[in-house]
């Protein structure tokens, strides 16, 4: 795989052609085959979890979103960053191993093998650009204008679209390695299995297992860092973990995305004028204030706030079941609903709720939060939280609930 096999123009013999660049036996295509494998695998694990957290916040989805298993979406949006964090040693070995191959001649050779040549591009820059705006969102750091989740989310299908005919051309090749019936399609013939775990290369002193074993420790410890607030075992080892998940200064220790201050929501959440209202499709509609609120039959649940960042917290919520409020107010049926909050405008001022979670018992217009009532920046005085749902979802200063 060597670029110094092409017999390239002396003036195009410079930088990563010039005669000696990138000699190392580490640019073969068994590390190529397996770290591409090993990318494949995390790239479809991110893809499909984001894939249903694109889902669980579609606002007319074909199927409704399910409500169990409870602690689902916390789950799926953990195992995608933790696989997108573990993904970054995985993608930059692999592009190291293969990036002479990006200097070979033009894609004249055969239609196919033009294709295959031009997926590169969406392959390398979407898989570059996935990682990179991951990071950078979770790490709450947008040095950009457009929107992260829409283009992350098209990027996706691009970058995937460009694997599955990546996957297409080199299929028999990984095949051959995962075999071992093929150890290198070199056509000088000088690698062979006989180095592996020597000094297998002529430009340093790593072998490929070596090679493979730094890339794979690497993503476990980046895996494990971010995995650390998802998964609580890992918790003392969140080095890279954005959030303290039981951090003193958060109020009622609990991790605050969006506070009321900054959603300008502070005045009318403590104003003596709030109102919860239930409208549209109903045959009355409602309206209750904080003391009627407080004074109707209250219900608990253990439930996760699951945010779409990767973290995820449980906490004891006691509030009014939506159904009970629902059927109060005459509604029937496999019922959805908006859900308004007090904020003016965002992306998330409303959250839409499919008949899976309005008629499940454990979502409720929470009230409190472990036996306190809610601070103003959990949402007081009321919040949704509901089972196997985007954080972004779980809507505060609830106003309004409108049966659609
Ligand atoms: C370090 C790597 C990555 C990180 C940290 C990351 C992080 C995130 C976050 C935080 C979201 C939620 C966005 C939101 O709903 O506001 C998301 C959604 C998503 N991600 Fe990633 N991601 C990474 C890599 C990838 C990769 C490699 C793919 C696929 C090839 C992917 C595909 C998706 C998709 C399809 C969504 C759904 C977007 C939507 O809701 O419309 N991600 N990702």
């Amino acid at each position: 795989m060597a670029a110094t096999q092409i017999d390239w123009p002396a003036w195009l013999r410079r930088g990563p052609n010039r005669d000696g660049a990138a000699t190392s036996r580490l640019h073969d295509d068994r590390l190529a085959a397996w770290l591409g494998i090993a990318l494949g695998v995390t790239f479809t694990i991110c893809f499909l979890t984001g894939l249903y957290s694109h889902w669980g916040q579609s606002r007319d989805p074909w199927i409704a979103f399910p409500a169990r298993p409870a602690g689902l979406y916390r789950i799926t949006q953990g195992l995608h960053v933790i696989t997108g964090f573990a993904s970054i040693p995985i993608l930059m070995g692999k592009l190291w191993v293969v990036v002479p191959r990006f200097f070979e001649p033009p894609p004249l050779r055969s239609i196919g093998r033009a294709i295959e040549r031009l997926a590169l591009f969406p392959l390398v820059a979407g898989g570059v650009f996935m990682v990179v705006s991951g990071v950078n969102n979770i790490a709450a750091w947008y040095p950009w204008e457009f929107f992260f989740t829409t283009v992350h989310y098209w990027v996706a299908w691009i970058t995937i679209g460009a694997l599955f005919v990546h996957v297409g051309a080199k299929f028999f090749v990984a095949r051959d390695v995962v075999r071992e019936r093929r150890l290198t399609d070199d056509s000088d013939g000088d690698h062979d299995d006989r180095d592996e775990g020597e000094s297998a290369t002529s430009g340093g002193s790593l072998s490929r297992r070596g090679f493979l074993g730094a890339v794979g420790t690497t993503s476990a410890i980046l895996g494990v860092s971010v995995g650390a607030q998802t998964v609580a075992p890992f918790e003392p080892l969140g080095l890279l973990s954005p959030r303290n998940l039981d951090d003193p200064e958060s109020p009622q220790r609990f991790p605050v995305n969006s506070s009321a201050a900054g959603r300008g929501v502070v005045d009318a959440a403590r104003s003596l004028d709030y109102r919860l209202a239930v409208t549209g499709n109903v045959s009355r509609e409602l309206r209750f204030d904080v003391d009627e609120l407080r004074s109707m039959p209250q219900h608990d649940a253990e439930l996760p706030i699951a945010c779409v960042e990767g973290w995820s917290k449980s906490a004891r919520w006691t509030g009014i079941r939506l159904r009970d409020l629902l059927a109060q107010a005459g509604a029937n049926g496999d019922i959805e609903c908006r859900v308004v909050s007090l904020q003016e405008g965002g992306l998330y001022r409303t959250s839409y709720l499919g008949h899976h979670h309005t008629g499940d018992r454990d979502t409720l217009l929470a009230m409190r939060i472990n036996g306190e009532e809610l601070h103003i920046d959990h949402g007081f005085p009321v919040r949704l939280i509901a089972p196997n749902r985007p954080g972004v979802w779980q809507t505060k200063w609830v106003t309004e609930v409108q049966v659609l």
